[in-house]
């Protein structure tokens, strides 16, 4: 990969040491031992950026690893509810919640008072050191969660993609990957190609490794994109684990077309990337998956729902009953497409992602259907690329990688466009950000609430500080952002990982390997009476109808 990593401010993340004997005491010699081997390893794999960091094993600001955490007097929400209270946290779990809860002096004790203690975001849609389109995306599961953390979200759930359709080794090499975690995260897993190991990998993926959805492309043609036989056969397998079906909703065959119109045209920049796939090309393919996935009665959740075409097909389908989720993406609602046409490749290229970021006025409708419950939760499709790969496509737009940022982002601009504007409240905010995502991915109350033995994921917002978004000061590892100098109200000020304070003071406090894997039970409540529709739908063929040979 030509490009260069980069942290123009090191000292902005931490990454404490794992040897840290406050934190590792209390743990087995076994874990330790572990510990040690993984952070030998991480740590060697960061040692060409090593420069990029404060000095491994600097503890000064990395000790905020106390099991005892008291955060008080903060208005504390949760997707249903408000209310003025303490939130104690103990070893990493949320212990009580109430009035004036008295502690020891041994305890952390962080004032909130004005603020909003909420759960940490959890970002259902990344692609962490994903191989895609030439290269692979620029933040790993270290920088990327660091970026995470820094904005307020405290789980995400990633795609694992396939290698060469094998799910196996596809779950393996994201095993590996994730090592250098330093926040909670989980799988999805796509599906690329389809035959009996494939369906017998499914069962292995849901059962022995805590996957509960799969992804089904239906653009990408040559590389990941799949045809309506194995989305077919994908829904009725996702079916019958109890597995949520997920799909990336464009009709592949005729982008390739619109792109071939394109470059016939001379049309080869940026901007041809919106020209080749419009809206009804999205909109067709969503209408599309929705049919066959009631035609199964298998839930269907789409991915990156960027225009109002697309939406109003899955409003459609919910009027009529059908289980189907939106999700749109903090670039599809705040962004416009009008930066595909800037004069400057870097700057155009960056916007380029799919579906493509659409006309103004897409992003409002869409916010308003986030608002109204027609969508239900916020991603980002984090999966970013530098300047220096997406100028892969300087002289052709196919070649462009697709992504834009987001990670760190998503929970400030929603915020900034959501709740400050008054679309939405603030336990709606809760509700988008984290807590809908743990539903439907059947982590719910373990993660996205604020509530006695949760995981103590938690964010302290401060509605009257603001935040302004830069290359020079995020955390990506890209020198660009597609939200470059946007500012506006609300400051996620402390994140708690699992009970550790990991962003306070603008500064990232974090350890490559505490992130844990969150394994997701198949079977959500998107799944309940799915059997009953199944068994209304047998009882109403009124069939076979018995007849008796005609006589002669
Ligand atoms: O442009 C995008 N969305 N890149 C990531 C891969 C995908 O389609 O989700
Ligand atoms: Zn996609
Ligand atoms: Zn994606």
């Amino acid at each position: 990969m030509a490009s260069k990593l980069r942290y123009p401010l090191p000292w902005r993340i931490k990454p404490c040491s794992p040897t840290n004997r406050s934190l590792l005491f209390d743990r087995s010699h076994l874990h330790l031992l572990l510990l040690l081997l993984l952070a030998s390893l991480v740590l060697s794999s960061a040692s060409q950026h090593a420069h990029e960091f404060c000095s491994i094993g600097d503890d000064s600001g990395c000790g905020s690893s106390s099991t005892k955490l008291l955060i008080k007097g903060g208005t504390v929400v949760n997707a249903h509810h408000k209310e003025v209270a303490d939130v104690y946290v103990e070893d990493g779990i949320i212990a009580s919640i109430g009035p004036n809860i008295v502690v020891g002096d041994e305890v952390n004790i962080i004032d909130a008072t004005g603020k909003y203690v909420m759960p940490g975001g959890i970002d259902p849609h990344t692609h962490l050191e994903m191989d895609f389109m030439e290269t692979a995306t620029i933040d790993d599961f270290f920088t990327g969660q660091a970026a995470a953390l820094a904005g307020g979200t405290t789980m995400h759930i990633d795609f694992v993609i396939p290698i060469n359709g094998d799910l196996s080794a596809g779950f393996e090499s994201y095993v590996s990957k994730a090592k250098k975690s330093v926040m909670d995260y989980g799988f999805h897993m796509a599906i690329t190609k389809w035959d009996e190991a494939v369906s017998k990998d499914m069962e292995v993926m849901v059962k022995e490794h805590g996957i509960n959805s799969f992804k089904f492309f239906m653009a990408y043609k040559g590389a990941l994109m799949i045809n309506d036989e194995l989305l077919l056969h994908g829904l009725e397998r996702c079916k019958s684990l109890g597995a949520l079906a997920m799909v990336h909703a464009e009709n592949g065959d005729a982008v390739a077309e619109g792109q071939k119109r394109m470059i016939d045209l001379g049309i080869t920049g940026p901007e041809g990337h919106a020209l080749s796939r419009p809206p009804i090309l999205e909109a067709e393919a969503t209408a599309r998956a929705i049919r066959l996935a009631g035609f199964v009665n298998t839930p269907l959740y789409v991915v990156h729902v960027m225009s109002i075409d697309a939406m109003e097909e899955i409003a459609k389908a919910k009027k009529s009953g059908q289980r189907v989720i939106g999700e749109p993406v903090v670039s599809g609602l705040v962004l416009d497409d009008s930066w595909l046409w800037h004069p400057d490749f870097t700057t155009a290229a960056k916007y380029v992602m799919s579906p493509p970021i659409r006309k103004a006025g897409h992003g409002e409708v869409l916010k308003a259907a986030l608002s109204a419950g027609i969508l239900q939760l916020v991603g980002t499709d984090h999966c970013t690329f530098n300047s220096t790969q997406k100028a892969l496509g300087f002289d052709d737009f196919r070649k462009i990688p697709n992504g834009v940022n987001g990670i760190e982002e998503r929970m400030h601009l929603i915020w900034d466009t959501m709740v400050e504007t008054g679309l939405i409240s603030v336990t709606d905010y809760v509700r988008i950000t984290s807590t809908e995502c743990a539903r439907i991915f059947n982590i719910y109350p373990q993660k996205g609430a604020i509530l006695e033995g949760s995981d103590a994921d938690l964010i302290i917002l401060n509605p009257n500080a603001s935040f302004r978004v830069t290359s020079a000061s995020h955390h990506s590892r890209s020198d660009t952002n597609v939200y470059e100098g946007r500012t506006g109200k609300g400051k996620v000020e402390v994140t708690i990982s699992r009970g550790r304070v990991v962003w306070e003071d603008d500064t990232l406090k974090v350890t490559p390997g505490l992130g844990r894997y969150i394994k997701m039970k198949p079977f959500s409540y998107l799944f309940d009476g799915i059997e009953k529709a199944d068994a209304a739908y047998l009882a109403s063929l009124s069939a076979p109808v018995q007849r008796s040979r005609a006589s002669s």
